[in-house]
Formats: structure tokens, sequence, C-alpha cells
């Protein structure tokens, strides 16, 4: 009995030192050119699915119709993803058909997972292989924006990718490939319509649209997309976006159809505030003659866009520039019932100071 003991002592402390000895050799082969035994692909592969199938059993899943959440996704796909996994207008080059593992076509494997699952593997990514994580994990809305867009993905042809990804319409009509995704993809004002998720820009703030790419740039202002969006260009590039959006005139939009009665609520919170939960009126900081030239315009603004921004700030997550700590503060006080109402007031409203 005392000898099996010892065998058994000898072999744990033994064996450990044999594995270790032979990662010290350098004997041990780490080159991916030979690619894996077809039993280690299997169990790699079957590690990873079991472990994002626990993982999203806890994830619940909002509702994806909403056709605004493809066009930011659309365009971060093809600047983030296409790179890896091809797209409706590229194929997958042999340099990253050589990776181990190589980085799957999404059109035929999106459909194998469901949309608990699609999520988890994009917010997290997947260890070992080559596939990020989300650049920003403050927040999972824009992730859901993707995971949206993975689910439309099968069914595009190279003309609706182009579309929806804002490559087409830019002069390239025509051209597949190379399509250099620009700020104009996503930002220009005839793509955008009340209910974008995508902030207008012309006419806005210059000092306010600085100093939220520099928030973006700094990951002071989590988001994944814009983060990606800035993030090949040179600093100094900036100021000059700034500037140029902030001199471009806002053109006035007619007929948006909001319903009057939200309209006035808005209004009486933007105007006044509820002194007695110490809330005060938007308009005290925003738009005032003379006021800080740092603090957004939100006139005129995409109302789904302003929903979503008070939704952040509520919730905490929303960055932004030394001054966003103010806009946390005031969310804060603010009711869920209020975002909509304040969104149709502002949206409906046009541009003015200061
Ligand atoms: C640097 C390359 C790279 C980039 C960039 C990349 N991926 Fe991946 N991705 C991979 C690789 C490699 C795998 C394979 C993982 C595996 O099979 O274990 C993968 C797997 C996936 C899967 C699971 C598919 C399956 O069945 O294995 C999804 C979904 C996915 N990626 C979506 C995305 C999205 C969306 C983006 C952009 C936000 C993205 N990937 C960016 C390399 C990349
Ligand atoms: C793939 C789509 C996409 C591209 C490309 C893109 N943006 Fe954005 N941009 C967004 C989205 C989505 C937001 C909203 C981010 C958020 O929710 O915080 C945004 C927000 C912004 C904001 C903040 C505006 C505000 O009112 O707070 C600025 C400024 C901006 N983008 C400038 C740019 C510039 C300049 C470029 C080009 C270098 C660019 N964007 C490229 C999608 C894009
Ligand atoms: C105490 C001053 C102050 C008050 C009051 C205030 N805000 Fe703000 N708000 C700010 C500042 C400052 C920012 C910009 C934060 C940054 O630079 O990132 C901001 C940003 C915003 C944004 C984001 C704009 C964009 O383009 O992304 C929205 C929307 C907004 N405020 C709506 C409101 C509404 C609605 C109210 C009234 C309920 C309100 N604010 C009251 C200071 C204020």
């Amino acid at each position: 009995m005392t000898i099996r003991w010892r065998h058994l002592l000898a072999l744990v402390i033994i064996l450990p030192l044999l594995g270790f000895g032979f990662a010290w050799s350098g004997l041990m082969g780490v080159g991916a050119s030979s690619g894996h035994w077809p039993i280690t692909n299997w169990f790699l592969h079957w590690v990873m699915r079991n472990s994002i199938r626990t993982a999203a059993l806890s994830i619940t899943v909002p509702s994806l119709e909403n056709p605004e959440l493809l066009p930011p996704a659309a365009g971060h796909f093809e600047t983030g993803c296409a790179i890896c996994h091809g797209s409706p207008a590229q194929g997958r080059s042999d340099a990253v058909l050589a990776m181990l593992p190589p980085p799957p076509d999404l059109k035929t494997v999106a459909p194998t997972w469901s949309d608990a699952q699609l999520f988890q593997i994009v917010k997290h990514g997947v260890r070992f292989t080559g596939m990020p994580a989300w650049p920003a994990q403050a927040r999972d809305d824009e992730v859901w924006a993707m995971v949206a867009f993975l689910r439309k993905l099968p069914e595009m042809d190279t003309n609706a990718y182009l579309q929806a990804s804002g490559l087409h319409g830019i002069g390239h009509a025509g051209e597949v490939s190379p399509l250099p995704i620009t700020c104009e993809s996503c930002h220009a004002e005839k793509r955008l319509n009340g209910n974008s998720i995508i902030p207008r820009l012309a006419g806005q703030q210059e000092a306010y649209l600085l100093n939220s790419l520099r928030a973006f740039a700094e990951r002071q202002r989590p988001s994944g997309i814009m983060e990606v969006a800035i993030g090949a260009l040179p600093d100094d590039s900036l100021p000059e976006l700034a500037s140029y959006y902030a001199r471009q005139a806002r053109p006035p939009r007619q007929g948006i159809p909001a319903d009057p009665r939200l309209v006035e609520k808005g209004r009486e919170l933007a105007e006044k505030g509820r002194p007695e939960e110490k809330l005060p009126a938007c308009l005290s900081c925003h738009e005032k003659p003379g006021g800080n030239p740092a603090y957004p315009r939100i006139s005129g603004q995409n109302a789904a866009y302003i929903t979503r921004q008070l939704q952040l700030f509520h919730a905490g997550v929303r960055g932004g520039s030394s001054f966003s700590h103010l806009m946390i503060e005031v969310a804060a006080k603010l009711k869920e019932e209020d975002f909509a109402a304040l969104a149709a007031f502002f949206a409906s409203r046009e541009s003015v100071g200061p």
C-alpha cells in the first residue's frame, strides 16, 4: 500500500516536470502551417460551442426588428469585421485563410447560432483564435445592432450590403472593391432621418464636436463603432473634421410626425425642468445665448439618437468631455417616460443659438 502511494506521488510530481521540460526544450511546434490534428480541431470547437451555449443562457434578447440598427452595424462590419470574415462585397484573402482557425464565412455560419449566442461571441470574442472582443465593453446596444445585422447578412446580396453600409451612393456605384468607409458613409445628411441612431453632425458646435472626437479616441466616451471609425486617423485631423461639420448648414426638416402632447410635455421640461425634483431646465444649459460653446445643440437632432443618448446618460455609461458629468447628473433625475417627450420636442425644433 505504502509503495503504491509513493508511486502515485512520484507520478504527480514527475509528469508536470516532464511536460514543463518538453515545453522548455522548444521541441513543441507552435507553427500554424501544419494545422491542428482533426481531433484537436474537433475538441477546440466543441469546447467553444459549449462555452458560448452556457454563457448565452443568461442573456435576454431585446427586439432586433428596428431597420435603423443596420446602417451603423453594416458600416462597422465593413471596417472592423470584413477584413477577416469577408463580406458580400469582398472575399476572404489568402492571408486570412491561413489563420488557425480561419475566420469562417459568416453568411454560412451565423444561422447556426442563436441571437444570444451571437451576442456572446461578438461582445466577448473567442480566446486563442484571433476573434477580438467588442472595443467598448460598457454598453450592449451597439453589439445588439451587430447581431441584428448578422441575422440579415445571409440574405444580403452585394447591392443590399453596399446600400446598408453606406458604400453605395458615395460615387462608387458599380465599383465593388476597394471602397473605403468614410465619415459620410454613416453621417451623410441624406441617409439620416428622425429614427436614425446615428447623429446629425452638420451645424453642431465645433468645440463640442472636437471634444466628442477626442473622447472617442481616448475611450472616455464608449462607442466601438466610433472608436474603430477614427482609430486610424492622425490626431491633428480631428480639429479639421470638427470644423468641417460645424460649418455645414443643418438642412431644416419638414413635417416630422410627432404627437403634439408629447412635444408639449417635452417643451415644459426643456423650458422649466422640475424645480420640485431639482431637475434643471434643459435650455438653461443647451442653446443658451452666451452659453458655453462646448455644450451641444440638441434641436433638430434625430429623435431616436436623442432618446438613446438620454438612456446611456441615465444608465451612467455615456462618457464624453470633462463636462459630461453635468449631463449624467441631470439624466439621473429623468424618468423613462421623459425620454420620448424630450426627444420629440427637440427633434421637432429648428436649431437655435447660441
Ligand atoms: C482578426 C480577425 C477577426 C476579426 C477582425 C473578427 N473576427 Fe470573428 N472570428 C475570427 C476567427 C478566427 C473566428 C473563428 C473562431 C473559432 O472558430 O473558434 C471568428 C469567429 C466569429 C464568429 C463565430 C462563427 C463560428 O461559427 O465560428 C462570429 C459570429 C464572428 N466571428 C463575428 C465577428 C464580427 C461581427 C466581427 C466584427 C465586429 C468579427 N467577427 C471580427 C476572426 C476575426
Ligand atoms: C460605421 C458608422 C460610422 C462611421 C464610419 C462614423 N461614425 Fe461617427 N458616429 C456613429 C455612431 C453610431 C455615433 C453615435 C455614437 C454613440 O452612440 O455614442 C457616432 C457619433 C459621432 C459623433 C458624436 C456626435 C454627437 O452629437 O455627440 C461625432 C462627432 C462623429 N460621430 C464624427 C464622425 C467622424 C468625423 C467620422 C469620420 C472620421 C465618423 N463619425 C465616422 C457612426 C459612425
Ligand atoms: C447643467 C447643464 C446641462 C443641463 C441642465 C442639461 N444638459 Fe444635456 N448636456 C450637457 C453637457 C455639458 C453635454 C455634453 C457632454 C459632453 O461633452 O460629452 C450634454 C449632452 C446632452 C446630450 C447629448 C448630445 C449629443 O449630441 O450626443 C443630450 C441629448 C442632452 N444633453 C439632452 C439634455 C436634455 C434633454 C436636458 C434636459 C432634461 C439636458 N440635456 C439638460 C449639459 C446639460
